[in-house]
């Protein structure tokens, strides 16, 4: 496995290492772009993208530009060595591992989430978070310059942004979304669960809970969206709720469940920590 920390440095490995089987088509490069802290949630993405393609790429950044003053930008946990490794078990041919500087520099031009869609539910606790999401994946898409990009069903308004501004900025690469891997007892895995005491991780299953408890209305055909987040908010009782939202894929607010075209998403906090999950229907 390779490690780089420059893009220039990546672009010009990729690009020789793309052309080395000569006049054949180019080689298909997937990309995972992460903040490090690797669980099993990421190994899956990289997995997938190991399977379907040639060259691998993973980056670890944790991207200043995507946390909000007060937020845990300085205590984001970091492990780089366990990475490394996680990374060279999994296959990955190319690990970018770039500092701030080699991203950032100053007066800078950026992008800008949309007016409406990047600042509700999660934009609306943390606006200007997903300008810096964009900005920095606009920024590894391309310096990667990959076939594929692989993103987490989990930050379910992250992966639909990343998508629009792909499709919006006429960008060719294309991007996959991946099912959320969990604990076995259902809470789904976050590099910031590591911040729950124990009480706080058992309060934190409430989260699963209540989605688990809202897929299993919609089976028993209760489809109307206002009596399951009531539902929902009881079973996640005391915990203290930023939303809990029913979407259609658009990200649009849904009346009622269509299989095929729901999303349900809640974050709460535990604790001093938010967390995010979500069920798609
Ligand atoms: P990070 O939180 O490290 O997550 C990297 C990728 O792993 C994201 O696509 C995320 O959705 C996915 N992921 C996280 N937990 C998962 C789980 N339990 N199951 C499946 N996939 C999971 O998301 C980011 O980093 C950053 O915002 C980034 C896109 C890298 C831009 O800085």
């Amino acid at each position: 496995m390779k490690i780089i920390s420059t893009p220039n440095e990546l672009k010009e490995y990729l690009k020789n290492t793309q052309q080395s089987i000569g006049f054949q088509a180019n080689q298909s490069i997937g990309f995972v772009p992460t903040m490090g802290a690797l669980h099993e949630g990421h190994i899956s993405l990289i997995k997938k993208a190991r399977k379907e393609n040639e060259i691998v790429v993973v980056s670890i950044f944790i991207n200043p530009t995507q946390f909000l003053k007060g937020e845990d930008l300085d205590n984001y946990p970091k492990r780089d060595e366990a990475d490394k490794q996680i990374c060279k078990l999994s296959g990955v041919d190319v690990l970018f591992f770039p500092h701030a500087k080699d991203i950032y520099t100053e007066d800078e031009v950026s992008i800008l989430a949309p007016k409406v869609r990047g600042y509700v539910l999660e934009g609306t606790s943390r606006p200007s978070h997903f300008d810096g999401v964009l900005t920095v994946v606009m920024k590894l898409l391309n310096i990667v310059n990959p076939t594929t990009a692989y993103f987490g069903k989990k930050d379910a308004q992250q992966l639909y942004l990343i998508s629009l501004m792909v499709k919006q900025m006429f960008m060719s690469v294309n991007i996959v979304a991946v099912d959320t891997v969990r604990e076995s007892d259902g809470l789904a895995m976050s590099s910031r669960n590591i911040y729950l005491s124990q009480q706080e991780r058992r309060e934190a299953l409430k989260i699963s809970a209540s989605l688990y408890q809202a897929g299993k209305m919609i089976s028993q055909k209760i489809l109307d969206t206002k009596i399951i987040i009531s539902k929902m908010r009881e079973t996640l009782e005391p915990l203290e709720i930023s939303y809990v939202a029913i979407l259609n894929r658009d990200f649009e607010l849904a009346r009622h469940v269509e299989i095929g075209n729901t999303l349900i998403l809640v974050e709460a906090k535990v604790g001093t920590t938010r967390l995010l999950d979500n069920l798609w229907l």
